[in-house]
């Protein structure tokens, strides 16, 4: 079969990483970019190939795969466009802002007999994909979970309520999509938030319980400087912890005194950062799915998933109750 011909819409950072990966995959080219402002797109374009298109319809003439790599609220309309033309869909995290927005993105991509794939970038991340491997090989108990963010001036537009959806959608989504791939579906939380350093609910503190009688605490912080392991998860089992640091390692302590005490450390520093993120391998998944015809590892769902959790922790702080789902 040909080449994936991949349209790349928003040639900033993200829309980087990917191009640069998909120009080096013999499955894929990439064929079509566009950016609001053009001079990026070129920019791009002699690093990774393409061609430099004034429309988003002149982008979906010249493409198979459309990958939506601009800011948060631009997503689902961009989507929506990119199925009606008969296109398979990549969309960056998040997969749309608002309850309303999400449920009309996940009819009409559940609708489309083409693929459609979220940007949850971590799940493929080794160290996660390791740790899922240990938590479904034993029975986790608890958690104590972060995600913070050093700051929200980077890229500006991040800062912008209007653009991001606010911080939840912008930076802890990324792990609120990892506690269901990890633990499963969650049925209760609390959750309480706090306004210090920019014009929006910048602290969280949220409690979770879990289907499976699994239970946790969710840390997030959105002016916390970029203190390493500025993301982290620490897992506990019977007499057992299983701790992550970001995307570079994995600590595995087993046992109840320091005899039987065994630490096991699985590290991946030496990985290249496209691989250690997980964007490798998420862009190979994408190609697998449209060659193959399966369904893709991340779907409409998860991304719909990962946006009710969102609204529901910012409906928990609004109300002051607790949020039940079914
Ligand atoms: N999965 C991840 O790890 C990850 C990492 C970074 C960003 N992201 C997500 O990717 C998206 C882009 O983030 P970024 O950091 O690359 O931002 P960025 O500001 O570096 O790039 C965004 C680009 O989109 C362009 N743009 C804006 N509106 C557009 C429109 N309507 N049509 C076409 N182009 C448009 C901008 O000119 C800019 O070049 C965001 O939704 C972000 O949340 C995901």
């Amino acid at each position: 079969m040909d080449k994936v011909k991949i349209g790349i819409i928003g040639t900033g950072y993200i829309g980087n990483v990917h191009g640069r990966i998909y120009s080096r995959d013999e499955r894929a080219e990439v064929s079509a970019l566009f950016d609001i402002v053009p001079e990026r797109a070129e920019r791009t374009a002699k690093a990774v190939g393409g061609k430099v298109c004034s429309s988003r319809k002149e982008l979906l003439e010249n493409c198979d795969a459309v990958l939506v790599c601009s800011p948060n609220k631009t997503h689902k309309e961009i989507a929506l466009h990119a199925i009606a033309e008969g296109r398979h869909v990549f969309c960056e995290k998040p997969f749309a802002i608002g309850l309303e927005n999400a449920k009309k993105l996940l009819a009409t991509a559940n609708q489309s007999n083409k693929i459609f794939q979220v940007g949850h970038n971590r799940r493929f991340a080794p160290v996660y994909a390791r740790l899922k491997e240990l938590v479904s090989a034993d029975t986790p108990h608890s958690a104590h979970i972060k995600m913070n963010r050093g700051e929200l001036k980077n890229p500006v537009w991040t800062g912008d309520t209007k653009v991001t959806g606010g911080f939840l959608y912008e930076t802890t989504i990324h792990l609120f999509d990892m506690m269901r791939f990890q633990f499963g579906e969650i049925s209760e939380l609390a959750a309480y938030g706090s306004q210090h350093e920019y014009p929006e609910i910048d602290e969280f503190s949220i409690i979770l319980k879990f289907k499976n009688g699994f239970h946790c605490t969710f840390a997030s912080s959105s002016d916390a400087s970029w203190h390493f392991p500025f993301e982290r998860i620490e897992v506990f089992f019977h007499h057992r912890t299983i701790l992550t640091e970001e995307m570079e390692r994995l600590f595995d302590s087993n046992g109840f005194d320091h005899k039987t005490q065994n630490i096991q450390t699985f590290s991946c520093h030496m990985l290249e950062k496209f691989e250690k993120w997980g964007y490798l391998q998420e862009d190979k998944a994408f190609i697998d799915s449209i060659l193959e015809g399966k369904e893709p590892p991340v779907t409409a769902f998860d991304g719909f998933k990962s946006v009710e959790l969102v609204e529901s922790v910012y409906e928990a702080i609004r109300t002051g109750g607790k949020i039940k789902f079914d």
